[in-house]
């Protein structure tokens, strides 16, 4: 089976799995984009508009990745968006116990689609693929290599928007992206 067809088989699990949908509500969110991206964008979990239409990052913070990844040279097709947590939390925020479950699924997407870099959008990110609670602030705007891997962390576009120095810090980080995708 080629990596669209493994990627499909992982979307039918989780839209059939009942620990995804536990405390959730709306359509699954499973990701979208290339399955040979080189690149791939890792957020936290979906909201309304994202429950609604099944699509990642379509809401307000959607449009501020999806403009910064065209900035940095990217094409949105080509690259792969998705989200540790699958379904849109009914609390507003997904809770340790989500992000832990979300892990099975979202490993299994990385290791089929094996971008060259990760980028971990905020602390949701970090715990869902490193297992651990990262300052954001201390550790943004670098590469990180583990176990093989290279990681990018920068901060949520939706924190962005709420506190707007974060805003700029994000623009530069996507901007080192940018020159680091160009080596
Ligand atoms: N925020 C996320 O982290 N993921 C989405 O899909 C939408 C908003």
């Amino acid at each position: 089976m080629d990596k669209s067809g493994l990627l499909a088989k992982i979307a039918k699990a989780i839209e059939k799995c009942g620990v995804c949908k536990e405390n959730k509500s709306g359509k699954a969110v499973v990701g979208e984009g290339s399955a040979d991206a080189k690149v791939i964008f890792i957020g936290e979990a979906p909201g309304r508009k994202e429950a609604a239409t099944g699509r990642p990052f379509v809401g307000r913070s959607g449009q501020l990745l999806r403009s910064l990844i065209r900035e940095a040279g990217l094409k949105e097709e080509d690259v792969y968006i998705t989200s540790p947590v699958k379904y849109s939390p009914d609390s507003g925020t997904p809770t340790v116990k989500d992000i832990e479950h979300g892990k099975i699924h979202l490993q299994k997407q990385l290791d089929i689609i094996a971008p060259k870099i990760i980028v971990l959008l905020g602390r949701v990110a970090t715990l869902g693929v490193l297992g651990e609670m990262i300052a954001i602030n201390k550790m943004h705007g670098v590469i990180i290599d583990k176990d093989d891997k290279k990681y990018f962390i920068t901060f949520h576009p939706a924190a962005a928007l709420r506190f707007p120095p974060l805003k700029e810090k994000l623009i530069e980080d996507f901007k080192k992206l940018k020159k680091l995708l160009e080596t």
